[in-house]
């Protein structure tokens, strides 16, 4: 074994010796830490600010200066400063402030070197921090209440007319505990003591309540969702952070974030209404409103009707949307009743009347035509057509007797 590597250490010399001039100008620089085989390194949280923490070394086998860089760092803030040491580089803490561990518990690193000519990569460096006792043991509620209706006891007796009596019997522990006489409820009595946490370092208390503190009613912490409590006689009272309601914080606020697109929220219950801003529609508003763009012309009034509107015409006008003129605004027949059809009009004309507008006097309304005659209208004049034995325009001359 000995003999052996001793005979490759004797190669090894040799082969520098061949290689060395060959590489003149062409060797690139070489990151020996950190290195596949040494990419890990730690240091305590709270480490005094530009403290070394790791030792970077890089060679370039020509020989030539070499040139070391943090390349990146990952998370990048708080900076972290490389320092040209007698040997390699010093991997400082930042300079600007300490390293948390409750922040951030690692960073990783990648070196860059160059000699002039090539600029090489390392392998990336993690740097884990240990952590430290430095934080107090928190509470999770800034106080605490016990129930004071720990227990309820209860005896039983067949016979109807007797009732039963509830009392504590000696010892009493601390005198902590009172019984309702008559409904066997055991009472946990009104006190406060302190509870203390501590992680062997540090210590913190807490005070616990026990029944009902009279003025004291936050002492339960009965705000939730971080709210604010607050005293209000013997009771309590909530100022809720942004999206809680409810007299102890608990119910999520329906306007928080607001369902409505463009409008206001208002809570209407446990729900929300939204009060649309002028042009929206719809539960949400998330509609624009049919009516926004004035569809009825003429004096027309618009009303939507879901998503879609009504126009209600002014008096003359008529159509969806008020643009076609009334045919029979101008009460075109005379002595008639006018019917619109489409833009154009028709008269129903009174009797005695005639015409397109009813303005001409029916000829036959007189009964012109005598002697059983009927009459007919012939434009503005009439006919008639005579019964038997009767001629003439009104059938008022006699036939001459046939002989
Ligand atoms: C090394 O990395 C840093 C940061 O990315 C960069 O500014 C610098 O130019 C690099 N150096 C070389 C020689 O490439
Ligand atoms: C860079 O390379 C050129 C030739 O390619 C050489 O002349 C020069 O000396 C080299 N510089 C360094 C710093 O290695
Ligand atoms: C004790 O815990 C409370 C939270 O319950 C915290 O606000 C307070 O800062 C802690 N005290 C110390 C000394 O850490
Ligand atoms: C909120 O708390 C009240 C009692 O304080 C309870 O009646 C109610 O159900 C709770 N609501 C929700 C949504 O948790
Ligand atoms: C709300 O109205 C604005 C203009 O007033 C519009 O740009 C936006 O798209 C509307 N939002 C929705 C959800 O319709
Ligand atoms: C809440 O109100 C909105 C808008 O008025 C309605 O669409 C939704 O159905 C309501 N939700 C409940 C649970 O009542
Ligand atoms: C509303 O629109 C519907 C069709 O979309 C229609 O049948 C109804 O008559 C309209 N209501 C009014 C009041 O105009
Ligand atoms: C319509 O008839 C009435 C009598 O019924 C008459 O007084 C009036 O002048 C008539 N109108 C026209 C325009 O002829
Ligand atoms: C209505 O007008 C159309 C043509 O415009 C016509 O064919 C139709 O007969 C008219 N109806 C009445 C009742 O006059
Ligand atoms: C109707 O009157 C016209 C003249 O106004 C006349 O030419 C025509 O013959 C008359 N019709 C009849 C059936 O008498």
């Amino acid at each position: 074994m000995k003999r052996l590597v001793h005979h490759n250490y004797v190669i090894t010399i040799s082969a520098i010796g061949i290689l060395l001039p060959l590489s003149v100008q062409t060797a690139a620089p070489v990151f020996s830490k950190p290195s596949p085989l040494d990419q890990q390194t730690s240091c305590f949280e709270n480490i005094a600010s530009s403290s070394s923490i790791y030792r970077v070394s890089a060679s370039d086998a020509d020989g030539d200066t070499v040139t070391v860089a943090i390349h990146s760092q990952n998370p990048s803030e708080p900076p972290f400063q490389l320092a040209k040491a007698i040997i390699g580089w010093n991997l400082m803490t930042p300079s600007s402030t300490t390293i948390d561990r409750e922040t951030t518990p690692t960073f990783t690193f990648v070196f860059n070197a160059s000699d002039g000519n090539n600029t090489v990569q390392s392998v990336t460096l993690t740097l884990i921090l240990t952590d430290l006792n430095d934080n107090s043991p928190h509470f999770t509620q800034s106080a605490y209440r016990v129930d004071p209706h720990l227990l309820t006891i209860r005896a039983t007796d067949a016979d109807v007319s007797n009732t039963i009596n509830y009392v504590i019997k000696e010892p009493i522990p601390n005198n902590m505990f009172s019984i309702d006489i008559n409904t066997g409820q055991i009472i946990l009595k009104t006190l406060t003591f302190t509870v203390e946490a501590s992680d062997g370092t540090h210590v913190n208390t807490t005070t616990v309540a026990t029944g009902t503190v009279v003025g004291q009613p936050c002492n339960s912490s009965p705000c939730l969702n971080s709210g604010t409590c607050s005293t209000n006689g013997a009771d309590f009272a909530c100022t809720c952070t942004l999206g809680w309601l409810g007299k102890t914080c608990n119910i999520t606020d329906p306007c928080i974030p607001s369902p409505c697109s463009n409008g206001t929220c208002y809570k209407s219950g446990s729900n929300y209404t939204c009060l649309c801003t002028e042009g929206w529609l719809g539960d949400t508003c998330n509609q624009v409103n049919p009516c926004e763009s004035s569809p009825c012309s003429n004096g027309g009034t618009c009303y939507v009707n879901g998503t879609k509107f009504t126009c209600s015409c002014d008096t003359g006008w008529l159509g969806e949307r008020c643009n076609s003129a009334d045919p029979c605004i101008s009460s075109p027949c005379s002595n008639g009743t006018c019917y619109r059809n489409g833009s154009n009009y028709k008269c129903s004309c009174n009797e005695g009347w005639l015409g397109d507008t009813c303005n001409q006097v029916n000829p036959c309304i007189s009964s012109p035509c005598s002697n059983g005659g009927t009459c007919y209208v012939n434009g503005t004049t009439f006919i008639c057509s005579c019964d038997a034995g009767w001629l003439g325009d009104m059938c008022n001359t006699g036939k001459p007797k046939s002989c």
